[in-house]
């Protein structure tokens, strides 16, 4: 899509996002919502979306037990919720972003439901910083590899005045390891050109795992990323 086709989209189709704490805003629709021809939330007016599949991801579960996570948590790109249930049952203080209200309220639903204490806050992750908050750990579960060459960056900016020094951000996305990857591979360069140590942030490991997704049977090839904030 050319520059001038990417602007007129994006004026045909602006999104309302609801800032935490402010009134709510415009936002520019993502390179993935101006693909898909919808927003974010309408992914979620039909039932559960394709990566929606009602429990954590398995490689969060395995991380949360090794006490992968600590002290305030961030969940970026939340959906409903369920990672982010998942590590503040736990017992950990999590607070789950997403510019989805229609997740959020899913999301809210089974906390209450579930009687788990969290937090779930309309928030645009290129955006992080008018939270107000740092994180101690940041998990993104299928965020980063939706975001194109250009919003990568500005995501990576986003994040880095969110996360404490030292803290770490774990990142599952898609791959490009393997004949069925998901709609959006991501390649171990792109991982390490995204966050490099001139920018304040230490590869801590790459690994191949499995993203769970509605119609994998065994889920996608992915990436799971440990990245220490410098
Ligand atoms: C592929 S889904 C993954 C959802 C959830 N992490 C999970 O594992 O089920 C990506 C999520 O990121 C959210 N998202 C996309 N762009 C965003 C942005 N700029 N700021 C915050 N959330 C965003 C979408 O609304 C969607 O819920």
């Amino acid at each position: 899509m050319s520059k001038d086709d990417r602007a007129a989209c994006a004026s045909r189709t602006h999104v309302e996002v609801r800032k935490k704490g402010t009134k709510l805003s415009e936002r520019r629709p993502t390179s993935h919502e101006r693909m898909a021809g919808q927003s974010w939330d309408a992914s979620y007016h039909d039932g559960p979306a394709p990566w929606d599949i009602g429990s954590p991801q398995p490689a969060v579960v395995r991380l949360a037990s090794a006490g992968g996570f600590a002290g305030a948590v961030l969940d970026a790109g939340c959906g409903t919720g369920e990672n982010a249930l998942h590590v503040a049952s736990l017992g950990l203080s999590v607070l789950g972003v997403d510019v989805a209200e229609t997740a959020l309220a899913i999301a809210r639903k089974k906390a209450d439901d579930r009687g788990i204490e969290v937090e779930f806050a309309a928030a645009d992750a290129f955006e992080l910083k008018r939270l107000g908050r740092s994180f101690e750990t940041v998990l993104d579960c299928g965020l980063f590899h939706t975001f194109d060459a250009d919003e990568r960056p500005r995501y990576v900016a986003s994040l880095a005045p969110v996360m404490e020094h030292d803290g770490t951000l774990y990142v599952l996305c898609f791959s490009d390891g393997g004949p069925e990857t998901g709609p959006h591979p991501v390649s171990q360069e792109d991982l390490r050109a995204a966050f490099s140590h001139s920018n304040g942030w230490d590869i801590a490991a790459i690994v191949p795992d499995r993203l769970q997704t509605r119609f994998h049977d065994v889920g996608a090839p992915a990436w799971l990323a440990t990245i220490k904030r410098s």
